[in-house]
C-alpha cells in the first residue's frame, strides 16, 4: 500500500492553504447516470443547455461564478441605487484607477458591453485589429463594426505542447508584417489580451508588452488591453520573469497597463462579482465618444448597466484581486488539478495557465476527426461520467469564416475546466481529475458527435449535436 501524499510532499515543499474559511456553503449533489443521460440529451450533448441543478461540479467557466467575500457582500447593503451618479460609481471608478491606472472610466454591464463600445468607437470597415489568438465575442464585435481580426500570438501558442513559458506573447514580427501589408493607418489598435483563454489562459510578459509599445509608438498606432484575468497574467510574471519576483502582483498590474492606452474588462472573471464590467482610457476625446455610446446600448455613464450595489461589490473584488496569498491559491488550485492529470499522463495543454485546465481533445481522442466535435464528445462525456460541466473550446467554439462560410479550423481543439474563484475545494478537483480519467480509460469506445442546429452568431453557445 502507498502512503497518500499532501500536496505539498507531491510538490515536494510545504503546503499551502487558501487564504480564507468558508461561512456559507451551497449544497450540491451527484445525480445517477439515467439522469444525467437524459438531461445531456434534452442539451443537445452541449453543456450550455444543461440546468445548473443537473450540474454536480461547474467547471463550465470562472465567469460570474467566483465566490464574494463577507466585504463585498456588506458593500451589496451599501448599494446606492439612484439613476445618476450613484457613490458607488465613484468608488468603482476610483478602484480603476488605483490599481489599473487610467484616467477615465465608463462602466459596462459585462466585458462584452465594453468590447462593443470600443468596436463601434475605433473601428471602420476596412480596418485591420492584429491579436493575441481570437476570444469569440472579441472578434465578433470587431467583425460586426467592420474590422477584420488578425491573429499574431507566438506560433507557440497553437502548439499545446509547447511549453514557452510565455505563449499569449505578440509575435512582433508578424505584427510587423501586418503594418506592411495593410499600413498603419488602417490599424486602429492591437487588441491585447493577458493570460490569453483560447490559447490554454497563456500570459504574455512585460518585455513583450514593452516591445510592443515601442513597436507601435513607432507606427502612431494604440494598444487596447483585453486585461480580463490580467492579475493571474502578473502571477506568471513574477514568478518566471526576471526583476519581478520581489514586486507585489498590484505593482505589475499596474506596470502592464502603463503599456497601453485602455482597457477593457469582464469584471466576472478576475475582479471577483457575479456580473459587471468596465472599459477605461487615457484620451479624454474617446472618453467623450464612449460616454455618448454607453448612453445608448448600456445605461447612463454612471451605471452601464450595472446596480449600484454592483459596481461596490466590483469596487471591492478589485482590491482584493490583486492580492498576492489570493491570485497564488487561485492559480495553485488550477496547477494542483493539472499536476494530477499530468502525472496520470492525460494530454493537457502544457504549461498550465491561470483559469482553467485544457484537455487536449485531439490527441484524447485522435480517432475522431475534427469536423466530428471531439472537444464537443469530450465536454459530454465528463458531464456522463460524473456531473462535471465543463466547456467545448475548438471547432465549434471558432464559428465559420464570414467570407467562405466553411468551418474554421483551430489548431487547437479543447475542452476547458474552469475553475471558479474561491469556489471548490481540493477534495472536488481530486473527484474531477478521477473523472477525467475514466473518461480517458474509456476514450477507444467514444465516437463523435454531428450539429443539428447551428445559430448565426457564437453558435457553441447554443448549438445541438446528436452521436454520429
Ligand atoms: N474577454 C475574455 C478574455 C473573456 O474570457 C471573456 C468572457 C470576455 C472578454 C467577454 O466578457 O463574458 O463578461 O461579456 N469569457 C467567458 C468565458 C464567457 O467563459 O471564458 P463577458
Amino acid at each position: 500500500m502507498t502512503t497518500p501524499k499532501t500536496m505539498g510532499q507531491q510538490y515536494g515543499r510545504r503546503s499551502w492553504a487558501e487564504p480564507w474559511k468558508i461561512k456559507m456553503v451551497e449544497p450540491i449533489r451527484m445525480s445517477d447516470r439515467l439522469t444525467r443521460e437524459k438531461a445531456m440529451q434534452e442539451a443537445g450533448y452541449n453543456t450550455f443547455l444543461l440546468r445548473s441543478e443537473d450540474v454536480y461540479i461547474d467547471l463550465l467557466t470562472d465567469s460570474g461564478t467566483s465566490a464574494m467575500s463577507d466585504r463585498q457582500w456588506a458593500g451589496i447593503m451599501l448599494g446606492d441605487e439612484a439613476y445618476a451618479g450613484s457613490r458607488n460609481f465613484y468608488n468603482l471608478e476610483q478602484a480603476v484607477q488605483e490599481y489599473y491606472g487610467f484616467s477615465y472610466v465608463v462602466p459596462t454591464h459585462q466585458g462584452r458591453g465594453a468590447e462593443h463600445l470600443l468596436s463601434q468607437a475605433l473601428i471602420r470597415p476596412g480596418h485591420y485589429i492584429p491579436g493575441n489568438m481570437y476570444f469569440t465575442t472579441t472578434r465578433l464585435h470587431q467583425e460586426l463594426a467592420g474590422g477584420t481580426f488578425v491573429d499574431v500570438i507566438l506560433d507557440a501558442a497553437h502548439d499545446p505542447v509547447n511549453l514557452h513559458p510565455f505563449k499569449g506573447n505578440i509575435d512582433l514580427d508578424k505584427l510587423q508584417a501586418l503594418i506592411d501589408e495593410v499600413g498603419a493607418e488602417n490599424i486602429p489598435y492591437v487588441s491585447l489580451a493577458g493570460t490569453v483563454n483560447m490559447a490554454g489562459g497563456q500570459p504574455v510578459s512585460m518585455a513583450n508588452v514593452r516591445a510592443l509599445k515601442e513597436l507601435c509608438d513607432r507606427h502612431g498606432i494604440r494598444i487596447y488591453l483585453d486585461a480580463t484575468r490580467m492579475v493571474e497574467n502578473a502571477l506568471f510574471i513574477q514568478e518566471q520573469e526576471e526583476g519581478y519576483e520581489d514586486q507585489s502582483i498590484a505593482a505589475i498590474l499596474k506596470e502592464f497597463c502603463s503599456y497601453t492606452d485602455g482597457a477593457w474588462m469582464s469584471a466576472k472573471k478576475d475582479n471577483l462579482v457575479n456580473i459587471g464590467g468596465w472599459l477605461a482610457v487615457r484620451d479624454a476625446e474617446l472618453f467623450d465618444a464612449l460616454r455618448n455610446l454607453v448612453v445608448i446600448y448600456e445605461g447612463l455613464h454612471t451605471y452601464g448597466g450595472m446596480a449600484g450595489r454592483d459596481m461596490e461589490a466590483l469596487a471591492i473584488g478589485i482590491s482584493e484581486s490583486v492580492e498576492d496569498d489570493h491570485v497564488r491559491a487561485r492559480v495553485g488550485q488550477v496547477r494542483y488539478l493539472g499536476g494530477l492529470l499530468t502525472s496520470w499522463d492525460i494530454p493537457i495543454v502544457q504549461p498550465v495557465g491561470g483559469h482553467a485546465i485544457f484537455l487536449d481533445a485531439k490527441r484524447f481522442y485522435p480517432h475522431i476527426p475534427q469536423d466530428q466535435f471531439p472537444a464537443q464528445m469530450l465536454a459530454a462525456q465528463l458531464y456522463l461520467d460524473s456531473g462535471v460541466r465543463s466547456m467545448e473550446r475548438g471547432i465549434a467554439s471558432a464559428g465559420r469564416d464570414p467570407q467562405t462560410g466553411d468551418h474554421r479550423y483551430p489548431s487547437l481543439e479543447l475542452t476547458r475546466l474552469t475553475i471558479p474563484r474561491r469556489v471548490y475545494t481540493q477534495a472536488h478537483m481530486d473527484v474531477v481529475a478521477e473523472s477525467v480519467k475514466a473518461v480517458y480509460d474509456a476514450r477507444l469506445e467514444t465516437h463523435g458527435l454531428k450539429m443539428v442546429y447551428e445559430p448565426k452568431y457564437l453558435r457553441f453557445f447554443q448549438a445541438r449535436f446528436e452521436p454520429v
